[in-house]
């Protein structure tokens, strides 16, 4: 295997841009657009990109492909020791602040950790351990989240018997509730404004550098979190941030409101794929049955939300800039050169992984995937998500609630067996209660 870049020809170029880079940038990296995840899921856009990578690492012998695109120089890798080269060395010399990820998330988190300087990093990574407890299993206002989850699960499951469906708008309604509860307080929990003003705003960042900023609208949804982080009551992690440090607390609060939207379509994707597997539902039930509901940890319903996230990816690709010339092999390449992990390329290799397209949690809880540098939901290394264990906390109980639940989910016979499809479309998705 080469570890030297390699220049990528005209027609190799042309198809890493058509088959791997634009279907992702269609689908929106901040917000979803539901036509183009409608148009992902037909054509399986998952499937083609990896055609085209594998083919691109058997030719080059896995060496990092080089791409130029316009003045800009990416550097797309294949190997999961470039992965992990890319991750343990961020933020320098690879710093996640990349070019179009600052154009990206300037549009409503300018001072978000994920795009600091590193010379402003550290504080503000430091809070969003503190606040988010990154190396705790259970948060400490775990019950709270807990509290707030299941209400979120009572108020779906009334809707399924009510009126005998629940698609992705309707869960993402009561998902937003629970988020707001979370985050900002029970308060919060209606503000459909701010909800509206964040969606407006990830559209505006889909666009990167492209679309003009709307400063007003952005200082009026920072103004909100703001007012909520000077009257939240203890229990919503604003009030932690704000307890902690009130200067730097309010910026980093709309990457957390952000970020949770991904939990709820890896939750809805999981939830998909436990209607379809009767021995999946079964294997949830027994665990809440033997850990009860409480504050439990539930291993299994945390591995299924993992394996919703490898299988499909709700970070489509993690993106660096290296911060200085880095030498890869007997080449050196300049700094501000842009590198991309494609994550379903990594996530569903059946180069490294016996189980690439098929659904087992089990390899979350031997410890299997968690030695794969190329398994990245949450990233890795030193910029890696401090929300993973407070995401895995919440989806996993909101899993295990809806699984109590008889449902069907539409075209549920693709999900039912092996191999999964490549992309699933998770705003696509409907559930129905089954015949009693
Ligand atoms: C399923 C849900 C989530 C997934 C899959 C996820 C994934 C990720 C990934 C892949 C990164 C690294 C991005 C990069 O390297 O460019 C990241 C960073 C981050 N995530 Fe999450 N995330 C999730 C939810 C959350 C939540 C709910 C929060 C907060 C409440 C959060 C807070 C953060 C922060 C603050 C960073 C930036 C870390 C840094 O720059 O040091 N994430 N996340």
């Amino acid at each position: 295997m080469s570890s030297t870049p390699v220049d990528l020809t005209l027609a190799e170029t042309t198809d890493v841009v058509c088959k791997v880079l634009a279907p992702l940038v269609a689908q929106g990296a901040i917000v979803r657009r539901p036509h183009a995840t409608a148009w992902a899921e037909r054509h399986q856009t998952d499937r083609a990109a990896h055609v085209v990578l594998a083919g691109l690492r058997e030719r080059h012998g896995g060496a990092p492909l080089v791409l130029r695109i316009g003045t800009r120089r990416l550097v797309v890798v294949t190997l999961a020791d470039d992965v992990r080269r890319l991750l343990d060395g961020s933020p320098e010399p690879f710093t996640p602040a990349t070019k179009e990820k600052r154009g990206a998330l300037a549009h409503f988190q300018p001072e978000g950790v994920l795009i600091s300087p590193n010379s402003r990093r550290r504080r503000r990574r430091e809070l969003n351990d503190h606040v988010l407890q990154t190396d705790h299993a259970v948060h400490d206002d775990g019950a709270a989240f807990v509290a707030a989850v299941r209400r979120g699960a009572v108020t779906l499951a009334d809707r399924l018997v009510r009126t005998g469906g629940l698609d992705a708008d309707a869960f993402s309604t009561t998902w937003w509730r629970i988020v707001l509860d979370m985050v900002l307080g029970t308060e919060a929990c209606t503000d459909h404004d701010l909800v509206n003003a964040l969606e407006t705003l990830r559209r505006d960042a889909n666009w990167s550098w492209l679309h003009p900023r709307r400063d007003r609208l952005r200082w009026k949804f920072e103004c909100r979190i703001e007012y909520y982080a000077a009257t939240a009551r203890q229990g919503a992690l604003v009030n932690a941030a704000h307890a902690k440090d009130p200067a730097t607390a309010p910026s980093q609060v709309p990457h957390w409101l952000f970020a949770f939207d991904a939990a709820g379509a890896a939750t809805f994707r999981a939830l998909a794929v436990v209607a379809a597997r009767p021995r999946v539902r079964e294997r949830l039930l027994s665990e809440t049955a033997s850990e009860g509901t409480s504050l439990a940890v539930l291993p299994y319903a945390r591995a299924c939300v993992l394996e919703s996230l490898r299988l499909w990816p709700t970070t489509l690709v993690v993106l660096r800039d290296s911060t200085r010339p880095t030498t890869w092999g007997a080449r050196t390449l300049p700094a501000g050169t842009g590198f991309a992990v494609v994550s379903s390329f990594f996530h569903r290799d059946p180069q490294r992984l016996d189980h690439a397209n098929e659904f087992v949690p089990e390899a979350w809880l031997d410890g299997r995937n968690d030695a794969d540098w190329g398994l990245i939901p949450f990233s890795g290394g030193p910029v890696s998500c401090p929300g993973r264990s407070l995401v895995l906390l919440v989806t996993s109980h909101l899993l295990a609630g809806l699984a109590a639940h008889d449902l069907r989910v539409e075209r549920g016979r693709y999900l039912a067996r092996d191999p999964l499809p490549a992309t699933v479309d998770h705003l696509g998705l409907r559930f129905r209660l089954g015949e009693r």
